[in-house]
């Protein structure tokens, strides 16, 4: 019998600072918190132990995970290695902040088995960085890229912003333009979200700031896109442009419902069809018995997810796969998909449900229309 494989997500809670517009699960914490949070973590991996598990992908996200000292990560990649087996080939994620990475982390990560590196990037502009509270200057993010690749990381990706105040398309181009001219392989430009609570949100109410108008965003997305596109990045998911061969395998796996352990404060497992949460709340995870919040999501649930995540893909959405669900959109949702053809938002093709090249703007508002 062949065993597919799973993932491995792990949350690293921790940052330097809080920027601005971030509402993940992260703050500031004590070296002690950050001592205990690592024991409870190993712990936890332990406790999920089985070695006829084959894992093909590991993330190390967070939070900053490049904030913490670089023996908590080698402690957690051994662990992971004695509880799970691990594929030879597997791809081995860590997302790190520009201020806080340096070259004995990142030796340290190499010596581990780490092979991809994620770097929150933002902008290369020092008054946009500014604005959204960012720590980091445009030299610092340059001169982590190339340590990175010093370091012999090849598959590094940079996280951009679009829509952040003050940005015009120049900028938000110009910031491209040097990661080319840097050779990342993988670009993943997030249209910035204005999230409740956060000091950006606040900033923009009380008038502080101005609030980015969304149409520009998605013209500024669309001209990206075009831009990319002519370097040689594919799109393969909506906020994800790679080089041939550097698609992320890991955010592959979620889009396409492959399951997953989730392993630290506030992380998910989808395993069994099931999906497990973890605590959001520190002093909880760390002083409690690791207990799970199980839920089995209902069919329709499976579908509406099936379809958003799908969607925001190249490769679409399987009308089999939804039909095998209960869900015969071709028939249920006819007109709309008549209507969404015949204007070129989105087309068929092998038993699956596009989205038309240039519409990846509008998304959000077909996926509704499709929705059981
Ligand atoms: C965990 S952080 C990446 C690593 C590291 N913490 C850093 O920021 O340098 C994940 C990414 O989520 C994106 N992100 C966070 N908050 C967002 C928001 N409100 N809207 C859009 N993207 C956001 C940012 O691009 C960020 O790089
Ligand atoms: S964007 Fe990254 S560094 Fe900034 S607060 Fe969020 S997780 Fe921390």
């Amino acid at each position: 019998m062949t065993m597919t494989s799973k993932m491995i997500y792990v949350h690293i809670p921790f940052c330097d600072s809080k920027c601005y517009y971030c509402n993940f699960c992260s703050s500031i914490y004590s070296e002690k918190i950050k001592k205990n949070y690592f024991l409870k973590l190993t712990e936890e991996i332990k406790l999920n132990k089985n070695k006829n598990i084959n894992i093909s992908s590991i993330y190390i996200g967070g939070g900053t995970p490049s904030s913490v000292d670089e023996k908590y990560i080698k402690t957690i990649i051994e662990e992971l290695y004695k509880n799970f087996n691990i594929l030879k080939n597997a791809e081995i994620t860590i997302e790190a902040n520009p201020c806080s990475i340096n070259k004995n982390k990142l030796l340290c990560y190499k010596n581990c088995g780490i092979n991809r590196i994620s770097f929150g990037v933002q902008s290369l502009n020092n008054k946009c960085l500014k604005i959204i509270g960012r720590k980091n200057t445009k030299k610092q993010a340059i001169n982590a890229i190339k340590l990175a690749r010093k370091c012999e990381f090849n598959n590094i990706n940079a996280d951009v912003l679009i829509g952040i105040p003050n940005q015009n398309y120049l900028i938000l181009k110009n910031t491209i333009k040097n990661l080319i001219k840097l050779k990342i392989p993988h670009i993943s430009c997030y249209m910035l979200i204005n999230e409740k609570g956060t000091k950006l949100t606040d900033l923009i109410e009380n008038k502080k700031i101005k609030v980015v108008n969304e149409d520009k965003s998605v013209e500024y997305y669309n001209k990206i896109f075009k831009y990319l596109k002519m370097h040689t990045y594919c799109r393969y998911e909506i906020s994800n442009f790679a080089k041939d061969n550097f698609e992320c395998k890991h955010n592959i796996g979620y889009w396409q419902l492959k399951e997953y352990y989730g392993f630290g404060l506030s992380a998910h497992s989808f395993i069994d069809g099931s999906r497990y949460s973890n605590t959001s709340i520190m002093q909880e995870y760390l002083n409690n018995k690791l207990e799970y919040k199980k839920e089995k999501p209902s069919k329709t649930q499976q579908i509406e997810e099936m379809i958003m995540l799908e969607l925001r893909t190249v490769y679409g959405v399987d009308v089999k796969q939804l039909k095998n669900l209960g869900y015969d959109i071709v028939k249920e949702k006819k007109e709309e998909i008549d209507f969404l053809v015949k204007n070129k938002f989105i087309f068929l093709k092998d038993n699956h449900i596009k989205i038309c090249e240039d519409k990846f703007g509008v998304t959000n508002q077909i996926i509704l229309k499709l929705l059981p």
